[in-house]
């Protein structure tokens, strides 16, 4: 199991390239299954979920293509399954977002439910719900969700009564083979759902009011092969701004798209970073000085996203003054602040709150990852301690950033991969 090796002390400064979206890119992978013919993608990050994805695919019958400038060419013209077995699933929650697809082509699909949980304890409830106004019957049996719709799909009206990511995702790429016509309401707005929406359209989908709450698909009867060019990932990028700011350095993020990001970068700002921003670029400088701590709500997109709120309160706990963090998206998810309590950092628990007051230096310690974007803060942690930290179980961060310890020795940092 890989650790991560790292001397904290030094102020980053340079250029990152950021990598293609995680997050647009599992569902849009996804979109394969529903083409009898080749589709090409390009910007495709290397990351242990897509790897994960693409041999899901595979086991599928999907011919898998990677060439070595981050593209795949994927064939779904012979699909010869529709399940997607426990140990894949296991391994990425995020393979729920073959449903929808496996539906509309096959009209049937059965995907692993996650670790055992039922639909509840860790709920895919709203999928279903959504997918069943659709004309899809579900029972779950063996540890399987499977779905069925003998007669084919029928577009519907889906209102979801909590906004979820993947579960607009699934409901979209469902809809598009339907027949007729399906509106979604209070649909996700995030970055990612749009560049699905957006990667359909190209395929032959009819989709409209891409980037608001409410989609309209009209479904086609096939899509047809075709490229599209995956979305940067706004959440890489921001990490890495993070973790120049917790520096009191400089960084500039080329192969970006600012405008997904303005929730991180006000926040930054508030926190005493000049940005300069380009359509492609973002240039981040503390000029040498401390962050300010700051108050953030995680909340759904254009809000500010969960998926940063971690990196945030590392960055508060070396910040000047007091910050509170509240996570209002996920339970559970502060599972980083006993690991940087242990580095040092004045961090009070209440509920979903997290209350810091900043201290001068955190003090470099063993620290165990225990979720993607927990991990990622406690590299930012170890980054701004003094003496050697050790971040075990790397395998969470290979799920979502690629090759971090080589981006941030670009940007200068001491911190190298050892294999145990
Ligand atoms: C996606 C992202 C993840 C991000 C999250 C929120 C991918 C692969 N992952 O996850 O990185 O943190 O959006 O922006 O895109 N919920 C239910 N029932 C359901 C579905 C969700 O109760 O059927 C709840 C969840 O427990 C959570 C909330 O709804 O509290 C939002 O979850 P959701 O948007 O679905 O997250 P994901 O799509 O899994």
């Amino acid at each position: 199991m890989d650790r991560l090796l790292i001397r904290g002390g030094r102020q980053l400064s340079g250029e990152v390239k950021v990598s293609g979206a995680k997050n647009a890119a599992l569902p849009i992978l996804a979109t394969a299954l529903m083409v009898p013919g080749k589709v090409r993608f390009e910007n495709l990050p290397h990351l242990n979920d897509v790897t994960t994805m693409l041999q899901l695919l595979g086991r599928m019958g999907v011919e898998v293509l990677l060439d070595d400038t981050g593209s795949v060419e994927l064939d779904a013209s012979h699909m010869n399954s529709i399940v997607a077995p426990y140990d894949l699933v296991r391994t990425m929650r995020a393979s729920i977002v073959v449903l929808g697809p496996l539906l509309a082509r096959a009209h049937e699909a059965e995907v692993s439910l996650p670790g055992g949980c039922a639909i509840g304890a860790r709920p895919v409830n709203l999928h279903v719900k959504a997918l069943e106004r659709l004309g899809v019957e579900f029972e779950v049996t063996d540890g399987y969700i499977k779905g069925r719709a003998p007669g084919g799909l029928v577009g519907g009206k889906v209102l979801f009564e909590k906004i979820t990511v993947t579960g607009t995702e699934n409901v979209l790429m469902a809809a598009a083979l339907a027949k007729g016509e399906t509106i979604i309401e209070n649909a996700a707005r995030e970055p990612e759902v749009s560049d699905l929406a957006d990667c359909l359209v190209a395929l032959g989908a009819k989709i409209e009011g891409i980037g608001s709450d409410t989609l309209c698909i009209q479904g086609v009867e096939q899509l047809h092969g075709g490229t599209h060019r995956i979305i940067p990932d706004r959440i890489e990028a921001g990490t890495f701004l993070v973790a120049a700011a917790a520096t009191g350095g400089s960084c500039t993020l080329t192969d970006c798209e600012p405008k997904h990001m303005d929730a991180t970068l006000l926040k930054l700002e508030e926190a005493g970073a000049h940005i300069d921003r380009t359509d492609t670029t973002i240039s981040l400088d503390m000029q040498g000085r401390r962050p300010k701590a700051v108050d953030i709500t995680t909340v759904e997109y254009p809000g500010f996203a969960t998926d940063m709120q971690a990196q945030f309160v590392a960055l508060n706990a070396v910040a000047e003054g007091s910050g509170r963090v509240t996570e209002t998206i996920f339970e559970n998810r502060m599972m980083h602040i006993p690991e940087m309590q242990r580095m040092g950092a004045k961090i009070d628990l209440h509920g979903a709150t997290a209350s810091t007051t900043g201290v001068d230096r955190l003090k470099g310690a063993p620290v165990m990852s225990t979720d993607l974007r927990a991990s990622a803060s406690l590299v930012i942690a170890g980054l701004v301690a003094d003496g050697e930290t050790v971040v075990d179980r790397v395998y969470h961060i290979d799920r979502g950033y690629e090759r971090i310890e080589e981006k941030l020795r670009r940007l200068g940092a001491d911190i190298e991969r050892v294999r145990v």
